[in-house]
């Protein structure tokens, strides 16, 4: 089996073929003066996506990943399709197709917070680009999907994979906190199974978001007086949820505070912000960053390995 990335998922790309044992493969991408993306399978690829199932590593964000995601899926289409046909006639035209086996594969998903229609005629953002993308492929794989129910009547299979035993690990080797914390009922689930693997105190905090950039925290007695603690997120953006979870923390005598997430988005100057709240920040790969120093890759590989299964395609 053969793992391909383009221009923004690299580094996840090498990480789950290295889990995998599989080879990996960079497509060529490209930008035209105006911005418009460009995608070829290299040659030397082509043979490797017709002879066993592809596994496309890619994000949804920035926007641009979305295009070059569609693009590069429709090209590996083409190529196991045998559809090869060019102007300059440079190889065979038309092979015979393959079959199905074309997997993607989502490290960060971007859109996945717009998972609900607030007000009449909005787009369900998450489900739209979802849909766009089973169109071209037979499997998806995400990872540390914002509210994975958004997804749940897709015309494909999805795996739901996680990067939380991954932070587990990390943050007990490096940090051995003695409270994990959730800063708002939406990373319950995720927060707690850290706590529980590293076997240390859980508690979440109940969150209200003014707007983008303002969060109002509703008061609670936390029992982290003299301890370290660790507060665990599916993902950081501006900074703002952890900042104020943190200043909760500080003001009932936590000694240490830790921010960790799958997805470091971290806009607008937010490690510097975190810095000033928390000891350490703590991120997956999964969308380029700064402080990515959990490898993702594992966890992609589960979701890889459940999707092969249920396609009826592992070996
Ligand atoms: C929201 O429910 C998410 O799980 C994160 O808590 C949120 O997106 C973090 O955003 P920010 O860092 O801007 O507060």
């Amino acid at each position: 089996m053969v793992v391909v990335s383009g221009s923004n998922a690299g580094t996840m790309a090498s990480e789950l073929a290295e889990s995998l044992g599989w080879s990996h493969h960079a497509l060529e991408t490209r930008r035209f003066p105006d911005t418009e993306g460009y995608i070829r399978i290299p040659s030397e690829t082509i043979d490797a996506l017709r002879n066993e199932p592809v596994v496309l590593v890619s994000n949804t964000f920035p926007d641009s990943g979305i295009v070059e995601t569609l693009l590069m899926l429709d090209a590996i289409q083409d190529v196991r399709a045998g559809r090869l046909q060019n102007l300059r006639e440079i190889g065979p035209q038309t092979l015979p197709g393959v079959g199905k086996g074309v997997i993607l594969a989502v490290p960060y998903f971007g859109y996945s917070r717009q998972d609900k229609r607030f007000k009449p005629g909005e787009s369900i953002s998450a489900r739209a680009i979802a849909n766009m993308l089973a169109t071209r492929c037979d499997g998806m794989v995400v990872l540390d999907l914002h509210a994975p129910a958004v997804l749940s009547e897709m015309s494909i299979p999805v795996s739901f994979t996680s990067a939380m035993p991954e932070l587990a690990g990390h943050l007990k080797a490096s940090v051995n906190p003695d409270f994990i914390l959730s800063p708002d009922k939406g990373a319950i689930d995720r927060a707690s199974s850290v706590a529980q693997q590293i076997g240390c105190e859980f508690s979440y905090l109940e969150k209200t978001r003014i707007d983008a950039h303002t969060i109002i925290h509703k008061a609670k007695d936390l029992d982290v007086d003299g301890k370290s603690v660790a507060i665990v997120d599916d993902m950081i953006a501006t900074g703002g949820t952890i900042c104020r979870a943190a200043e909760a923390l500080r003001s009932q005598g936590a000694v240490e505070v830790h921010a960790a997430c799958s997805h470091g988005l971290f806009t607008g100057g937010a490690i510097a912000r975190l810095l000033r709240y928390v000891d350490g920040v703590h991120a997956t790969g999964s969308l380029p960053n700064a402080r990515d120093v959990i490898s993702g890759g594992p966890a992609l590989a589960r979701g890889v390995n459940d999707i092969l299964v249920e396609l009826g395609l592992s070996s």
